[in-house]
């Protein structure tokens, strides 16, 4: 049931028994939906424990009101909007306004927030030199890693994390310069001249005009295609405490400037385990190549001793089919269409392995669906973005998602540094032997 948003309300107790016999409560708290939690801040204080959670399987990091997800329903919401709507009617900016700002902006307002972020993208002129350093053949993340922690050399204005205008400019900023960014990451290792903003285009225009544009000839943005991009940023915006978020949350905990927190979470979110899984998904149908070839690697995905696992399969949280895989397999079929392409064998080879994974009591037992990776690579490739490209992508919608839990995090008065603790299995006390002693 969906409850009140606002502060969590005391729902019960858990007593614990420690060692000695020592009893303590613990209170149980009720959020406005989703499992409750309980409240052991003060457990160490009271019994000398630490809880033991890696991974942190049952463990809630922080108190947050942007995104709700219910694994076990395949629901996903941002601000109380279903996914489904917001990638349906919204449109990108609309969506990064809301996760900004709690509610969806007004006429006046998205106009504010569009012209805003407009007048933002482009990047200092020195910082095109920065790109000159990286070999022509370096991964655009490790680009993006670099360059994204490199603008808090450019703008210290906006540095002072206790100034709500400077979080505020520094917000804008990341947001309206991460498309010029991953743009010219694209350009420089293609060869290209670098394009620049034009601000007569809209947010997701701009950027595949930056991307494949060329100076030689006039570029048409295809608004099918513009759609499509648009519902992959929307998409990718937010997801809750995944590990780049958490991992932005961490470094922004020890008072870390925005710009370095963000390349922080550029470089979690470029593992295979997270977003690079749709890199990783196009590799593993290439390398599968035909459809009488799915039985051995699904075999292979179920071997505990072969570290081979079905890329795009399987979450952390969603325990039923993605959401944002439904709609992106659907955008998939019309974006194959416009151009062309409906037939292309990759797309074919991928329901296969859906159609077949989804019927394997393994993948069934395991609750393991196609998650957002599986179909927005097959996508992307249509639209012309090499591999190395897509997690680009996925860094540049989630730009939004990665701010707006910072800010949150830095307008939270109770907000402490992340330090986790450990359950230690090394040495105990030794005395320090002098080298000839030893052997
Ligand atoms: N292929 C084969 N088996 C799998 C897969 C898979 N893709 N995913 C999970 N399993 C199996 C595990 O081996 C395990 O089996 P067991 O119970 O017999 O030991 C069981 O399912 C549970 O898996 P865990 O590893 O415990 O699940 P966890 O929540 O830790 O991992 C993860 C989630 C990392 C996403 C995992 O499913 C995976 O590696 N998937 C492939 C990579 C991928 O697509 N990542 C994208 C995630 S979505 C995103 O970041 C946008």
């Amino acid at each position: 049931m969906a409850g009140q948003s606002g502060a969590p309300r005391p729902n019960g107790k858990v007593t614990v028994t420690d060692a000695s016999g020592k009893t303590s409560e613990y209170p149980i708290l009720e959020g406005s939906m989703g499992p409750q939690v309980v409240d052991i801040r003060s457990l160490y204080r009271e019994t000398g424990l630490f809880t033991f959670d890696p991974g942190f399987m049952a463990t809630a990091s922080c108190e947050s009101k942007i995104t709700y997800i219910d694994g076990d329903e395949g629901m996903l919401m941002h601000r109380g909007y279903s996914i489904e709507d917001l990638a349906e009617h919204g449109d990108y900016l609309e969506v990064c306004y809301l996760l900004l700002n709690g509610d969806l902006p007004t006429v006046e307002e998205k106009t504010k927030f569009e012209h805003s972020i407009t007048m933002h993208t482009m990047v200092h002129e020195q910082l095109t030199h920065f790109f000159r350093g990286f070999r022509r053949d370096a991964h655009p993340m490790a680009i993006m890693v670099g360059v994204v922690g490199a603008l808090s050399a450019f703008y210290h204005d906006s540095l002072d994390i206790s100034d709500q205008h400077q979080r505020h400019v520094a917000s804008i900023r990341l947001i309206a310069k991460m498309p010029t960014i991953a743009a010219m990451a694209y350009k420089y290792s293609m060869g290209q001249p670098f394009i620049y903003p034009r601000n007569n285009l809209n947010y997701v225009e701009n950027f595949l005009h930056m991307i494949f544009a060329v100076p030689c000839e006039d570029y048409h943005v295809n608004p099918v295609l513009a759609r499509a991009m648009s519902r992959i940023f929307i998409l990718h915006a937010d997801h809750e405490q995944n590990a780049s978020t958490s991992t932005v949350r961490l470094a922004g905990s020890s008072g870390a400037n925005p710009f370095a927190c963000i390349a922080a979470g550029i470089a979690c979110l470029w593992g295979p385990a997270h977003g690079g899984a749709n890199e990783a998904v196009l590799s593993m149908l290439n390398e599968i190549g035909t459809a009488d070839r799915i039985p051995e690697f699904l075999e292979r995905a179920k071997d505990k001793d072969d570290p081979f696992r079905l890329m795009g399969f399987g979450h952390r949280v969603y325990k039923n089919y993605d959401p944002r895989a439904a709609v992106l397999r659907k955008s998939c079929h019309e974006v194959l269409d416009e151009l062309g392409v409906k037939n292309e064998p990759l797309l074919k080879l991928a329901m296969e392995l859906e159609r077949i994974a989804l019927e394997d009591p393994y993948f069934v037992e395991r609750k393991l669906f196609p998650n957002v990776d599986f179909y927005s690579g097959i996508i992307l490739r249509a639209m012309g973005f090499p591999t190395t490209m897509f997690t680009v992508l996925f860094a540049l919608a989630r730009t939004v998602g990665w701010v707006a839990h910072w800010n949150e995090m830095m307008e939270d008065p109770s907000q402490k540094i992340g330090r986790p603790r450990q359950l230690y299995t090394g040495e105990a006390r030794r005395d320090y032997v002098p080298l000839h002693q030893r052997g």
